[in-house]
């Protein structure tokens, strides 16, 4: 009896945490490299179907159609002198002495192409889709040490905006790290040295404003404190903001220094413990389009290597900014706040408390309140695997709120879908895309075409964001599967992707979004129970038998019943099946066996077998001598 309560309460641990479903998905559009690439950049543009990716000295231009990918590779090699200086001077990093492309960014019609050329950063722009040519006649450009690294592993963001590009350099030896806008026609600023710590670099993403002139990039980065004791978390997470309208200070005063840069803490663990994810390494924003309301997201590990997601409301950031005491200073200020964003009016002269705030502002850019993530802890996610790149995306559902959806590439280069509602997170899936198990690289969303890129050492591969046919042909399936790109359509009784303008008043697809609960399927469609018809099993005297029971929902309790009795045996889950093997009590001599998965209260009927004792047929005495897996791959053929 002891294996029965073991089991059942195994059932109800990995219910929840777990992807409901898992799919293996070897899609035909997908890209090899000829040479495994492990620093991929990427750049794609929304609504076109040609991902942009840099690695080793090349660029691959990847046109994806659903049958496949057409690939042109544009060479852009340093030369060996470079190659050679580089790996005298830099022995541990001598692997990464070459051109690693590290930026492929479009400033309004100009490509902007950097890599770190042999530790000498160069840039170039891309004309033609096909030629690299010199950065020329298109605004003023900084340094391109300024916007590549000069070893790939040396994290630098970018992001263009508003024609002009900022950049985040990422601190490595003796080079400080930055934050600047290093290209456009706007005036190219930067950060003083004192305002960043050691900063590695996680992401960046424009906050939107209402009023053009109060748009802002937010910063998202980990500071490392090298003196720190051993005792002490060496790294803290960090925001970092600064307004879009930004010209500089004055000739003698930060004259080409942000003057509206603020940072702030962001924690992320639970409550006050000593459980803090402290190390920020990637962060994603979703936001409306011309509100400052959303949800940030960022990806945190701690010493041990462990991997979390906390959210953080955008409005709290925001507030956060606007009213916080700034750390160390408890002056009076009069004026407009430090990090207000202001219109500057050419010629006007500068007001003396703008000036004085301006001084206060460079010695205490750090806010005093600590940004905490809404429902004060991280996601509930899955810890068997660490989450290696994110990235998200909003979804318009059918009841007109909309819903976060994020993409987790994982170590062991699994994606899970996941949707985070306001009161929980839900695994709809998990994706096995890859032949070989390396850590997802990097992603690239398109909500507009519905498109997921995924990238690791050895592959690149495209997914369909609404991949609803995979859910099942029931309205049940359907609406359990919560996932917010997909609906059951009354009509033609499938589960569809719901179209782009959907008019929910018009009514025709339903979904439920907020609890695994099918009951808008309507009672009818749920009780019919589906009867299988049995699969023969001839048993030969005394040997055992191990019975396959495919699992399609991860979140179902499986369980075998006996000849339509009442009594029912608990299954062990062995990879993808609900296996039901020779233990204590379980007659598996003769009879008909079913497998039941039970889900939000109903019970469906997966498979079943007639065990018939014979003694000539071999299968069942093969599965006794070459043990369970063998049955199981054999059972794995007949299902298909
Ligand atoms: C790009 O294409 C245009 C038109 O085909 C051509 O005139 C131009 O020379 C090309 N530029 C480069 C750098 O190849
Ligand atoms: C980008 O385009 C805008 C409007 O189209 C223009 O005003 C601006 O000067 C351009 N910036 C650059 C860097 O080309
Ligand atoms: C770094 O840690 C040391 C040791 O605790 C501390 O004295 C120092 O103030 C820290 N530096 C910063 C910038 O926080
Ligand atoms: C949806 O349809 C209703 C009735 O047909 C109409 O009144 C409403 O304006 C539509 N809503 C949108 C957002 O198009
Ligand atoms: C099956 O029967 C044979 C012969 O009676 C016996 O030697 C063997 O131990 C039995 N195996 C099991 C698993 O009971
Ligand atoms: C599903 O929702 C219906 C209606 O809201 C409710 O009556 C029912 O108890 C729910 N079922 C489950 C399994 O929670």
């Amino acid at each position: 009896m002891n294996s029965f309560i073991l089991l059942s309460l195994f059932a109800t641990v990995i219910i929840g945490k777990s992807p409901r479903l898992k799919f293996v998905v070897h899609e035909d559009s997908r890209f090899h490299f000829n040479k495994p690439e492990n620093y991929i950049s990427m750049y794609h543009q929304e609504g076109s179907d040609t991902l942009y990716v840099g690695g080793k000295a090349m660029i691959y231009m990847l046109r994806f159609t659903d049958s496949g990918v057409r690939d042109l590779q544009i060479p852009a090699v340093s030369d060996q002198t470079a190659i050679d200086t580089c790996k005298a001077q830099a022995a541990p990093l001598e692997l990464e002495c070459d051109n690693f492309i590290t930026v492929i960014q479009k400033v309004n019609d100009t490509f902007i192409v950097c890599g770190t050329n042999a530790g000498n950063p160069r840039c170039w722009m891309l004309v033609n889709d096909t030629v690299l040519t010199d950065v020329q006649g298109v605004g003023q450009i900084s340094s391109p040490s300024h916007i590549s690294p000069q070893y790939p592993s040396q994290r630098a963001i970018s992001l263009p905006a508003d024609g002009s590009l900022y950049s985040a350099m990422s601190s490595v030896g003796s080079h400080t790290g930055s934050i600047r806008r290093t290209f456009g026609f706007q005036k190219l600023l930067k950060t003083e040295n004192v305002w960043l710590l050691n900063p590695q670099f996680a992401g960046a993403a424009i906050i939107p404003s209402s009023e053009k002139y109060k748009e802002e990039i937010y910063f998202f980065f980990s500071e490392f404190n090298k003196t720190a004791r051993v005792d002490e978390e060496p790294y803290r997470a960090r925001i970092g903001r600064i307004c879009m309208v930004d010209e500089g200070g004055l000739k003698n005063l930060m004259a080409d220094s942000w003057t509206t840069f603020l940072k702030a803490r962001m924690m992320c663990g639970a409550g006050n413990t000593q459980q803090q994810y402290n190390n920020l390494k990637q962060a994603v924003v979703l936001t409306a389009q011309d509100k400052r309301a959303g949800v940030l997201y960022g990806l945190f590990s701690n010493a041990w290597g462990r991997t979390v997601i906390c959210a953080y409301s955008i409005e709290d950031i925001d507030q956060a900014f606007s009213t916080s005491k700034l750390k160390g200073y408890s002056g009076q200020l009069t004026g407009t706040r430090p990090g207000t964003c202001v219109r500057k009016v050419p010629g006007a002269a500068e007001n003396q408390n703008n000036i004085k705030n301006l001084g206060v502002l460079r010695y205490h850019p750090e806010i005093e309140d600590v940004i905490r993530p809404v429902g004060v802890a991280p996601l509930d996610l899955p810890s068997d695997d660490q989450i290696t790149h994110t990235v998200a995306d909003i979804v318009q559902a059918v009841n007109d709120e909309h819903y976060s959806v994020l993409y987790l590439g994982t170590e062991q280069g699994k994606v899970l879908k996941v949707i985070h509602t306001s009161e929980d997170v839900f695994i709809i899936s998990q994706y096995s895309l890859f032949r070989n198990e390396g850590p997802v690289l990097n992603m690239a969303i398109d909500p507009q075409k519905g498109h997921l890129y995924v990238a690791t050492a050895m592959e690149v591969q495209r997914l369909p964001l609404a991949d609803c046919s995979r859910y099942g042909s029931t309205c049940r399936e359907c609406i359990l599967s919560r996932d917010p790109y997909c609906g059951w359509d009354k009509s033609r009784r499938k589960c569809i992707a719901i179209p782009p303008g959907y008019n929910s008043t018009t009514g025709g697809i339903i979904q439920n979004l907020d609890h695994s609960n099918s009951s808008v399927c309507g009672e009818a469609a749920a009780l019919k129970l589906r009867r299988t018809s049995p699969r023969e099993v001839l048993v030969q005297y005394n040997t055992s038998v191990f019975l396959p029971c495919p699992v399609h929902s991860f979140h179902a309790t499986y369980r075998w019943e006996k000849d339509n009795c009442n009594q029912n045996y608990p299954c062990i889950f062995s990879g993808d099946f609900c296996v039901l093997g020779p233990v204590v009590d379980t007659p598996l001599k003769e009879g008909v066996f079913r497998c039941m998965a039970t889900e939000d209260g109903f019970k469906v009927e997966v498979i079943s077998f007639r065990l018939v004792n014979d003694g000539r047929l071999l299968a069942a005495s093969l599965a006794f001598t070459l043990g369970p897996s063998l049955l199981l791959a054999v059972a794995t053929l007949w299902l298909h």
